[in-house]
C-alpha cells in the first residue's frame, strides 16, 4: 500500500538545501541496514541538533526488508520527538539505479530518491534521471541526480581520466530533467581505500576548480558529494590490532571536507566511516571479553562509538549542529 512520507513525520530536502546554501554548512547523508546505526544516527543529530538525511542502498532494502525500513523511519522520527528536539529528517534512496527501484520508494514512504544513471550516456542519463522527477514531484519527493563517476582505486585516477564530472554538462542536464540536487565527482571515491598513497605522502587534493566551475553555471543549486568518509586511521588501528586485516585504508581529509560543506555542497554522504567504527569497537570489546555471546553487551559500545563519530562529522566536519 502507497504511503506518504509525511505521514512517517519525515519531509523532504528542499527546505533543508535551502537552509544549508544560506548558511554555509552541508547536511549529514548517514547511510544505515540496522537498528543500532539507525539509533545512533538519530541520537547524534538530536543532540547536536541537526538536519538529518538518512539514506537507505538498494542492498540496504534488500538486507533490512523494505517495509520494516518503513516503520524503522517512522521510528526514527518518534524516537527524535520523544528526545524533546524534533530535527527534520528526510529518508533518501541513496544510488537508486532504475525507474521502478525509486518509484517503490516513493510509493514506499521514502521523501528523497537518488536515481544514479552516471554510468550511461549523457542522453540516458537524461532520460531516466527526468522521468523519476516527473513521477517524484507528483508527490512533493525529491530527487538527486548524477553527473561524473566516482573514482575507483582501481581507475588510477588522474586529472586526464574523464570522471570528474564535466562542469559544460551541468546546467543543461540539471535543466533538462529538473533535479532538486546533483552529485558531482571531484575526486571522492567509495569504499575505505579511496587513495592509492605510499607510506608519508598525503592524499591528493580534491578538484575544488570543477566544485567552483560547476557552482559557476548553477548559481545557488545544491551540490553533493558522494564517497566522502575520512576513513578515521583510530578506527583502522583498532580493526588491525585485534585480527583484522585493512592495509592501506585511506579516506578524504576532515579539512577538505570542511571547505566543502561551506560552498555549494548541502548534503555530503557518510557510510564506510561509520561501518568502520562499529567493526573497530565489535572487534576489541569480543576480544577483551571472549566469553561474551550477548549481542546487546558488544554492540552497545558499537553503537557509543558511533554517536560520537556522528556528533563529531554534524560539530567539527559538517558545521550542521545547531541548523535544526
Ligand atoms: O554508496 C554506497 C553506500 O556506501 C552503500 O553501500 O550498497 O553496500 O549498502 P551498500
Ligand atoms: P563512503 O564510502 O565514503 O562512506 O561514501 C558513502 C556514500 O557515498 C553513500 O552514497
Ligand atoms: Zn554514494
Amino acid at each position: 500500500m502507497a504511503v506518504s512520507y509525511r505521514e512517517l513525520g519525515l519531509v523532504n530536502t528542499r527546505e533543508m538545501f535551502k537552509k544549508a546554501m544560506e548558511g554555509k554548512y552541508a547536511v549529514p547523508a548517514y547511510n544505515f541496514n540496522n537498528l543500532e546505526q539507525l539509533q545512533a544516527i538519530v541520537t547524534a543529530c538530536v543532540q547536536t541538533k541537526s538536519p538529518l538525511i538518512l539514506q537507505v542502498s538498494k542492498g540496504a532494502r534488500e538486507y533490512a526488508n523494505a517495509t520494516m525500513l518503513r516503520y524503522m523511519a517512522m521510528g526514527a522520527t518518534a524516537l527524535a520527538k520523544e528526545m524533546g528536539c524534533e530535527i527534520p529528517i528526510a529518508l533518501h534512496l541513496d544510488h537508486g539505479d532504475t525507474f521502478e527501484t525509486c518509484k517503490d520508494c516513493v510509493d514506499f514512504g521514502f521523501s528523497s530518491v537518488m536515481i544514479d544513471g552516471s554510468h550511461h550516456s549523457f542522453e540516458d542519463n537524461i532520460a531516466v534521471t527526468k522521468k523519476v522527477v516527473e513521477y517524484a514531484h507528483q508527490f512533493d519527493v525529491t530527487v538527486e541526480g548524477e553527473l561524473g563517476v566516482l573514482a575507483g582505486i582501481e581507475d588510477d585516477v588522474s586529472a586526464e581520466k574523464s570522471h570528474y564530472t564535466n562542469p559544460d554538462e551541468v546546467e543543461e542536464f540539471v535543466k533538462r530533467t529538473g533535479v532538486d540536487s546533483l552529485a558531482i565527482s571531484i575526486g571522492t571515491s567509495h569504499g575505505a581505500y579511496k587513495f592509492k598513497v605510499k607510506p608519508g605522502e598525503s592524499v591528493p587534493p580534491l578538484r575544488f576548480d570543477i566544485l567552483e566551475e560547476c557552482e559557476k553555471r548553477l548559481p545557488g543549486f545544491p551540490i553533493v558529494l558522494h564517497g566522502a568518509s575520512s576513513v578515521v586511521p583510530k578506527y583502522v588501528e583498532i580493526i588491525n590490532n585485534y585480527g583484522g586485516k585493512l592495509d592501506g585504508a585511506v579516506g578524504i581529509p576532515e579539512e577538505q571536507l570542511r571547505k566543502a560543506a561551506e560552498s555549494a555542497v548541502c548534503k555530503i554522504n557518510i557510510d564506510s566511516d561509520g561501518r568502520l567504527a562499529f567493526t573497530a569497537m565489535i572487534r576489541e570489546t569480543l576480544a577483551k571479553h571472549p566469553d561474551e555471546f550477548d549481542p546487546r553487551k558488544y554492540l552497545k559500545p558499537a553503537r557509543t562509538e558511533l554517536i560520537e563519530l556522528y556528533k563529531h562529522k554534524n560539530l567539527n566536519v559538517l558545521g550542521s549542529a545547531g541548523k535544526a
